[in-house]
């Protein structure tokens, strides 16, 4: 069998199932909330039960969040020369002819996209719990509700794409997500500065 390395530690596979379940539940009902879909709506029991499912979630993506940070905070900030050359080829995406850099851990776009995340993560959570907690404050209803909105369309372009490249885009890269391990052979091959710095090459 295959020699398997630990990409993710079992705390981070949950917490990621936990924020990955909590955000597409918030996307759901969100979404059948600004387009009024009775239909969703009629599927937890009316709208009354949904924004309390809304609201609850919220409250567990907000701290899947903040615990998130434990795992990818420190990496999200360090860039080298290799990340800037990646981002100069488009990390290869968009050709095959180019030549992609050797990677660490995480490439720029995984490190930016969970910047993204976190930056919309705390404008969406702040304004839904003024939304929830501060009915009776006009003009905070009115920013909240801008910023809430602004937000969720950032994840609505940002989370499809992190699926897709996650799944379909990158064949064995959602084993990661299950069981946060992959083939030895496939990480040094992805990740040659990870494995350098882990002492595997
Ligand atoms: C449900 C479908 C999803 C799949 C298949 C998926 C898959 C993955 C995988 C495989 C990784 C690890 C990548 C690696 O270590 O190389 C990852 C990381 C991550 N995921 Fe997801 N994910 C999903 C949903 C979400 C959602 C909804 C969020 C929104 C908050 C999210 C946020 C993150 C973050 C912040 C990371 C760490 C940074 C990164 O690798 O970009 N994921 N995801």
């Amino acid at each position: 069998m295959a020699e398997m390395v630990r990409k993710s530690s079992v705390d981070e596979v949950l917490n990621h199932w936990i924020l990955a379940g909590s955000c597409i539940l918030l996307m759901i009902t969100g979404f059948a909330f600004l387009f009024q879909m009775k239909s969703v709506g009629s599927v937890f029991g009316g709208f009354n039960i949904m924004k309390e499912v809304h609201n609850w979630g919220g409250v567990v993506f907000s701290l899947s969040l903040l615990y998130s940070m434990r795992h990818y905070l420190k990496d999200a900030f360090e860039y080298d020369a290799d990340d800037a050359q990646w981002f100069k080829v488009a990390g290869g995406y968009l050709s095959h002819k180019v030549k992609v850099p050797p990677m660490g851990k995480y490439n720029p776009g995984q490190k930016l996209y969970y910047l993204g995340i976190v930056g919309a993560g705390i404008a969406i959570a702040v304004s839904g719990f003024a939304i929830w907690l501060m009915k009776d404050n006009a003009s905070v209803m009115l920013i909240s509700h801008l910023v809430h909105n602004v937000a969720f369309c950032v994840f609505v372009i940002a989370v499809p794409v992190h699926i897709y490249l996650s799944t379909l885009a990158n064949p064995g890269t959602f084993q990661i997500m299950v069981t946060g391990m992959l083939p030895l052979s496939e990480a040094k091959k992805k990740y040659p500065k990870w494995m350098k710095a882990a002492g595997k090459m």
